[in-house]
């Protein structure tokens, strides 16, 4: 049986143009290109389209996406074989998480949230390694409307907190104006944290 997750998100990759198609590197990654050492293992978790991980392994990195959703990463992985890129890609459902320790030079969190996977990466990027995570955080002003389930907003400073004791590159909690036409005028809080375990 389908993970409920994979259900929903499956049904949006199948059938929805804007989830499909192919969509820029995220920005936070590029602004910090001139961080990253030229090789590596990265991790793109719940990596849809995996648009960043595409462009990473354009640059030659090794990197493993994983997603809840067959159907993103089939669109992902028929990018992969055009351009036999090194990328490896694996069904996961990230509520329950286990990855190995000490393993990944780059880890991506790009809009999803699972609270296990702040200690599950802690561990799992090696000393020296890169944490780059954005999603969406809990407006303390306006009750978010769009989706009011507290388990997919961060809680404003949570992520800072959670790796207080890391090397903080980047941190902010902003406003970002919705994309789509049904909730055109509202933004949405964010936040963008980049972050290196200690050596
Ligand atoms: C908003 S998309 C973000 C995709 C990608 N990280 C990006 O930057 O474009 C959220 C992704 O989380 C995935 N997802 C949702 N629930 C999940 C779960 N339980 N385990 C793993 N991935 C999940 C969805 O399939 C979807 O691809």
């Amino acid at each position: 049986m389908s993970h409920p997750d994979a259900l929903i998100w499956d049904d949006r990759y199948s059938n929805d143009v804007r989830w499909q198609s192919r969509r820029p590197p995220r920005s936070l990654l590029t602004s910090y290109q001139n961080l990253l050492p030229h090789s590596g293992l990265v991790l793109d978790a719940a990596c849809g389209t995996t648009p960043t991980g595409l462009h990473l392994a354009r640059q030659g990195w090794q990197v493993i996406a994983l997603d809840v959703s067959n159907a993103a990463l089939r669109i992902a992985q028929s990018e992969v074989q055009k351009e036999a890129l090194p990328i490896s890609f694996a069904l996961m459902d990230l509520t329950n998480p286990w990855l190995p320790s000490n393993r990944f030079d780059i880890i991506l969190n790009f809009y999803y949230l699972s609270r296990p996977l702040l200690s599950t990466y802690r561990k799992s990027i090696k000393r020296g390694g890169l944490l780059f995570f954005e999603t969406f955080v809990r407006d303390e002003f306006i009750q978010n409307e769009v989706d009011g389930n507290p388990h997919h907003y961060l809680e404003p400073h949570e992520l800072k907190t959670s790796f207080a004791d890391w090397n903080i590159i980047h941190y902010e909690e902003t406003q970002r104006a919705s994309r789509s036409t049904e909730r055109r005028n509202r933004s949405r809080r964010i936040v963008r944290l980049v972050a290196r375990k200690p050596k």
